[in-house]
């Protein structure tokens, strides 16, 4: 398949498509490199710098390219900023992606693949979340996700375009073999910052807040491997090529761990020592979230490869102690 992945200079993308090469597709990455990183697209994949928002530059790319299916990661996704810049948000993820439906309709391109997210279900009132679950955010983030899912099935609707919306959970690690790896600017994300700490880079890492209901009063998530996540988008272009319907998916590794847990597994993964701080809570966290990923795993033949915290820190740190300071190309 020759496959368009936009987004795909960035964490979840490059893994991916060091994926689909991986399995023989052909990969064409379009990314504004806003937040991504050349050095994270794989030498055989055709990159074409370049705004979702920007209707000619990505219709350009359906032109030049005999495109069979997208996936589509590209969007702004740190839930504090988006509190603070909703229209920031819902310009780059909904127009984004508006710009890109669009152009896959003139193209006669009718299938693709969704990165959504556990901010569309907001405070869950049942743990594990199920995908019939209610989809109430409360951040501008989830909002944004939510609203392409909407816009998704009114495009399946009226145009006939077919999609897989997947919905993850915390995606962490990096590939096995330590070249590619997370690298966002500001990092924000739990794993990655205890890993700086590990390494040096950082002084401390700082818990937000361990008054939370949970069993240590630290936040508990469900950690699932950027790897896991990349072999699902393969499989849901699968199952668009094989039945041809829409569908949408949790992606998670079904299990809870807090704050403090990775931590700990971090200290002994590493060997090193980890300078903790408690803080405040940070707006807009729930206290527990917890995936099913039944339905993926029943209708995509989905399963998770890295099912302990320990495994995938693991990967993580064998790119964080080699890339301290990520692809330094900024
Ligand atoms: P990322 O920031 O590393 O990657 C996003 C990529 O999209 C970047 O390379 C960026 O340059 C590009 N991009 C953004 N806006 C663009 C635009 N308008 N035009 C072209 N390119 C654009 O993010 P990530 O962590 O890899 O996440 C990928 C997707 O998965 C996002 O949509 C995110 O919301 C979603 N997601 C991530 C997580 C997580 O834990 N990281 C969890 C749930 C959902
Ligand atoms: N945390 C800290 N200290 C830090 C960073 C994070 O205590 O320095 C805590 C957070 O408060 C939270 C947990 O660690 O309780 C995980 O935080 P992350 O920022 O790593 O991840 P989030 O759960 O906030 O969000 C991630 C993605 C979202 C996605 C969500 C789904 O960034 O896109 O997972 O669970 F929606």
């Amino acid at each position: 398949m020759k496959v368009l992945v936009c987004g795909g200079a960035g964490y979840i993308g490059s893994h991916t498509v060091y994926e689909l090469i991986e399995r023989g597709h052909d990969v064409v990455v379009f990314d504004s490199l806003v937040k991504g990183h050349k050095a994270a697209v794989h030498k055989d994949a055709k990159l074409y710098i370049g705004d979702l928002r920007d209707r000619e530059a990505i219709y350009r790319v359906f032109k030049e390219n005999n495109i069979d299916a997208v996936i589509d990661f590209a969007a702004f996704s740190l839930v504090g900023e988006s509190c603070n810049k909703p229209l920031t948000y819902f310009d780059n993820n909904v127009y984004g992606t508006l710009r890109l439906l669009e152009a896959m309709n003139r193209a006669d391109v009718k299938k693709i693949v969704f990165s959504s997210t556990a901010a569309t279900y907001g405070e869950p009132k049942n743990i594990p979340i199920v995908e019939s679950d209610p989809t109430e955010p409360i951040n501008p983030y989830g909002e944004t996700k939510l609203t392409v899912e909407k816009m998704l099935k009114w495009s399946d609707k009226a145009y006939g375009i077919k999609y897989v919306a997947l919905r993850y959970f915390n995606a962490a690690g990096a590939h096995t073999s330590g070249e590619i790896g997370e690298d966002h600017s500001p990092e924000s994300h739990l794993i990655p910052i205890i890993l700086q700490t590990a390494a040096g880079v950082r002084d401390h890492i700082s818990i937000f807040g361990d008054d939370y209901h949970t069993e240590d009063g630290t936040c508990v998530r469900d950690y699932i491997h950027v790897t896991d996540l990349a072999d699902a988008h393969i499989k849901a272009l699968e199952k668009l090529n094989r039945d041809n319907t829409s569908a949408t998916y949790n992606l998670g590794n079904g299990k809870g761990f807090s704050v403090k847990e990775i931590v700990e597994m971090a200290k002994q993964v590493t060997g090193k020592p980890i300078k903790v701080l408690t803080e405040s809570r940070r707006p807009g966290d729930p206290p527990t979230l917890i995936a099913s990923s039944q339905r993926a795993i029943d209708e995509l033949g989905w399963q998770p490869r890295f099912n302990t915290p320990e495994q995938i820190i693991a990967t993580a740190w064998k790119w964080h102690s080699t890339h301290p300071n990520g692809y330094n190309d900024k």
